[in-house]
């Protein structure tokens, strides 16, 4: 049996990881691949001495990868300079693609597609979104004879792991996201975790494959979670929700609605009980409906998994080639979109300012569902002032952001409003 020979850019935590799972599991997944699966070169700027890479030969210079004596090159370099070129050189070679990089293909998915297509070689990129949940494979193979019309869901570990550690721990943000790192969630530059973009790259890969379309990544509507007081997760939990970081794609007749930010998800719904590095992934079909897949979204192991998991598909030759997407549709952002709002108003403490905010909204014909005020959560400052939460009912993007500019317009409001959408994932 021809073994599939592999060759690995990168060792870092998921490049370690995957020489260690071809390792430790190469009978189960010789038997699954029907042959061997071989990992025959390593390529990484930094040599790392530690990790047992078998049989298989090292260099430092990582564009040594598209050589004669590898199928594949898995791609675990992460960015999109030195990746690009290291998968272009492969495709050009004619070596089959394994990836792991979102941002490389959530910038430039398009073209390498297009190249793998021309050259005949497959693109494996399970590893790229939602770690170890196949979700790629679910919405290719399992879901096959569905048209999707919506993808939701928790799709960044890091952030999910920071705001359950804030709402069961207590812990604040900055040590949460520190341990988030420690354990190996957290991409090489945090921000990409917390700002939402790289769920938002996640969102955009997903979202082109469960639409057959190309999906304009700079539409994607996209905050992060740094805003995320741990006063909001404790009065959303009293309201009945879960503050969660999600990502949601759904087709409409002018585009796709595509948007990343925290969210008020009622606790009664499965996704809000997702919680610490698991990611979940709810895919509406309209053959099947809505389905739900869970799993660990970050960390060496569960990538790995994903990465092994495309090689043993192209061990049996079952992994494809890329087609051109179907067609291409305009990102539609948030600008749609109609839900309740949470909302944190900073009020002085003194009679008829909760009288002008609830004016506000009525002007704006939007009611009010529930109203949090607390005598103990009095501050003091200039003049003592107190936080006032109020669910809204549904109301638009535009009515929202027109109701919060007009609330902060308020004699009697101090600071910044916090608005938090909150999410219907009843697809
Ligand atoms: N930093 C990513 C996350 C890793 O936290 O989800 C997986 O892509």
């Amino acid at each position: 049996m021809t073994p599939l020979r592999v060759g690995l850019a990168g060792l870092g935590t998921v490049g370690g990881t995957v020489a260690k799972l071809l390792r430790d599991n190469a009978r189960l997944i010789e038997r699954r691949a029907g042959r061997p699966v071989a990992l025959t070169r390593v390529a990484s700027r930094t040599p790392k001495p530690g990790i047992d890479l078998g049989q298989a030969t090292f260099d430092t210079d990582l564009r040594a990868l598209g050589a004669d004596d590898v199928d594949v090159v898995v791609e675990l370099i992460g960015g999109e300079t030195v990746a690009k070129e290291v998968v272009a050189t492969a495709i050009g070679a004619g070596r089959h693609v394994v990836t792991a990089n979102k941002a490389l293909l959530a910038a430039h998915g398009e073209e390498i597609f297009l190249t793998a297509n021309r050259s005949g070689v497959s693109v494996g990129f399970e590893a790229s979104v939602a770690g170890g949940i196949p979700i790629v494979n679910a919405l290719r193979t399992g879901l096959a004879a569905n048209r999707i019309d919506a993808i939701a869901g928790i799709v960044n570990g890091t952030s999910n792991y920071i705001l359950t550690a804030m709402e069961e721990e207590g812990l604040d943000f900055a040590t949460a996201l520190a341990d988030a790192q420690r354990l190996g969630y957290a991409e090489a530059d945090p921000t990409f975790d917390v700002e939402g973009i790289d769920a938002a790259q996640k969102l955009a890969i997903l979202a082109a494959l469960a639409f057959d379309a190309t999906i304009d990544f700079d539409g994607v509507h996209v905050e992060g979670i740094s805003g995320i007081d741990i006063e909001d997760i404790r009065y959303a939990r009293e309201l009945g929700f879960s503050i969660k970081h999600l990502g949601i794609a759904r087709m409409h007749a002018d585009g796709v609605e595509a948007r990343v930010h925290p969210a008020l998800v009622p606790e009664s719904v499965l996704i809000g009980k997702v919680s610490g590095v698991m990611n979940a992934v709810m895919a509406h079909g309209n053959a099947v409906g809505p389905t739900l897949y869970v799993g660990p979204g970050a960390g060496g192991m569960p990538t790995a998994s994903a990465v092994v998991a495309d090689l043993v598909e192209l061990a049996r030759g079952t992994l494809p080639v890329p087609q051109p997407a179907e067609r291409r549709l305009p990102s539609l952002g948030v600008e749609g979109v109609e839900c309740p709002h949470y909302l944190k108003i900073p009020a002085i403490d003194q009679p008829g300012v909760f009288a002008e905010v609830a004016d506000v909204l009525s002007r704006y014909k939007v009611s009010i569902e529930a109203v949090i005020q607390r005598p103990q959560a009095i501050r003091t400052g200039a003049e003592p002032w107190v936080p006032i939460i109020i669910l809204t009912n549904e109301a638009p993007e535009a009515v929202a952001r027109a109701f919060v500019s007009d609330l902060g317009g308020l004699s009697g409001v101090t600071g910044e409003i916090a608005r938090i959408r909150v999410a219907d994932l009843s697809a």
